[in-house]
């Protein structure tokens, strides 16, 4: 069934107004107690949260908050993960901390947001436990950011104002955004996920695929160019599957190349393609593409072809290795890098050995690995068999390990050769040394000032570091 996207762009407009409203307002709290306002937004999560706080960010600032490291804000926000339950157990330790602060300070605003407010049992939890938070909102809705806060200061009754929408009812394009880095950013191409991997909770919080429209993305990308941003990254839940449910007949592989023609765009990454839908024609356009960076990031899992079936992957080891082979030969030098759970319900230790087999037959460069953790609601919250707390523990550090071994023959592989980097930060490995990222993702630490931020240079690689190089400019 052909699903049609609602977008809207009047709500951003909308949403500004009630910006302009807030910053009127401020501006005569500034004057009256004649200092800054400020806001601290702490991320836990994904690259999709991590680029929906930009956002929040974006419209904190056009009211005319300026950005605090500390968490002593007039607001603070926190844009929350509920992918594994610790990530929960943690948010709320912190907010029982944010509650001691406005104790000193009352008018300060708690906000919460993200992924882990879509769930019902956490929202009531909130309400009973930590009733001085002000504000609570979605995933769905963060465009309506400057409405809740405008809610809330001229409406409210001292109680928490609460809105969360079951799911996304339009993509809200055209809103202010505040980007970490001056010349990389995120660009979504597609919010939620139909995959429901039997072990994730992601559909149920970030609701169903949904595609932007390609010219609102190349637009998008434009605007950025236009402000000195030279590097891309393409974000989705599941952005191999883009172009669903739109007019256009499009898809990833035609996204990559419209992309690739916009002016400025230097290098083009994207995270995260699901294996089952990596098809040819995404891999010849990486490969012949120069300015798509030879590094694929491919959520494995796991190595076991059982599992892959419990966990509603839809491939199989083979499938899996057949098709990293396929992109090796495509994509000379590629990096390829994962995410693996250990611990799904019911894998023993010939289930794991797959997996640990998978990893040195492909060579990752790099893994996130995880324990699993049980998310009520979710097909395997329900499995027999969950896996002891010691046995996974055990498994997990011998895949560490592996992975490890494998990711420092790999930089060892890299050593000598010259390669061109993007420099983004000062270095946090040493005084007067600049990190640069390479096209297949790993980082080389060498001498350098702050004024070669957001250039790209050519490095020599000297010495591998395990996870990381130090280098020489050439
Ligand atoms: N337990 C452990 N890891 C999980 N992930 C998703 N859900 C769970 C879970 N319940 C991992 C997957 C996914 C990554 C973003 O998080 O590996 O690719
Ligand atoms: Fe979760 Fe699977 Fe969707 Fe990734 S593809 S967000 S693991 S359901």
């Amino acid at each position: 069934m052909r699903q049609t996207v609602n977008v809207s762009e009047e709500e951003s407009a909308r949403q500004l107004s009630f910006a302009g409203l807030l910053k009127d307002e401020l501006d005569e709290r500034k004057q009256k107690e004649n200092r800054e306002f400020t806001y601290h937004i702490e991320t836990f999560g994904c690259q999709m949260n991590a680029k929906d706080s930009e956002k929040l960010a974006g419209i904190l600032e056009t009211i005319g908050y300026k950005e605090t490291e500390s968490e002593n804000a007039d607001i603070v926000l926190y844009n929350t993960c509920t992918v594994r339950e610790n990530a929960n157990n943690r948010v709320y330790g912190r907010i029982g901390y944010l509650g001691k602060l406005k104790k000193k300070k009352p008018d300060m605003k708690i906000i919460l947001c993200g992924c882990m407010m879509q769930e019902a049992h956490v929202v009531e939890k909130i309400k009973q436990s930590y009733r001085f938070v002000d504000i609570i909102f979605g995933t769905h809705n963060i465009y309506k950011l400057a409405e809740l806060l405008y809610e809330n200061e001229n409406k409210g009754d001292g109680g928490i104002c609460i809105e969360i929408l079951p799911d996304a009812d339009r993509i809200v394009e055209n809103l202010p955004s505040a980007r970490k880095y001056s010349f990389k950013g995120g660009v979504n191409i597609m919010y939620g996920c139909n995959n429901f991997c039997s072990y994730c909770i992601v559909p149920y919080v970030r609701g169903r695929e949904r595609s932007r429209r390609p010219e609102d993305i190349i637009n998008e990308i434009r605007e950025m160019t236009k402000n000195g941003v030279s590097e891309i990254m393409l974000l989705g839940q599941n952005v191999n599957s883009y172009g669903k449910g739109l007019e256009e007949d499009i898809n990833f592989a035609k996204l990559l190349e419209k992309v690739c023609t916009v002016e400025g765009v230097k290098r083009i990454r994207f995270m995260t393609p699901h294996p089952k839908d990596l098809t040819d024609d995404i891999i010849e356009v990486i490969a012949r593409e120069q300015k798509i960076c030879n590094h694929v990031h491919l959520p494995m899992q796991s190595g076991s072809s059982r599992l892959l079936k419990l966990m509603n992957r839809h491939y199989t080891k083979e499938d899996y290795l057949a098709l990293t082979e396929k992109i090796k030969a495509r994509i000379p030098g590629v990096a390829l890098t994962t995410d693996i759970i250990v611990g799904f319900p019911g894998e023993t230790e010939e289930d794991f050995l797959e997996t640990l087999d998978v990893v040195k037959k492909v060579r990752f460069s790099s893994a996130f690995t995880f324990i699993y953790s049980k998310r009520t609601g979710t097909p395997a919250a329900k499995m027999p068999d969950q896996v002891p707390e010691d046995v996974v523990k055990q498994r997990f550090d011998r895949l560490l390990k592996a992975i490890s071994d494998i990711s420092s023959e790999l930089t060892d592989e890299g050593v000598g050769s010259i390669e061109n980097v993007l420099v983004e930060e000062p270095s946090t490995q040493k005084e007067g040394y600049v990190t640069g990222r390479l096209a297949n993702n790993l980082l080389v630490h060498f001498e350098g000032d702050e004024s070669l931020l957001g250039s790209y240079v050519d490095v020599k690689l000297l010495e591998a570091k395990g996870f990381y190089y130090l280098g020489k400019r050439v």
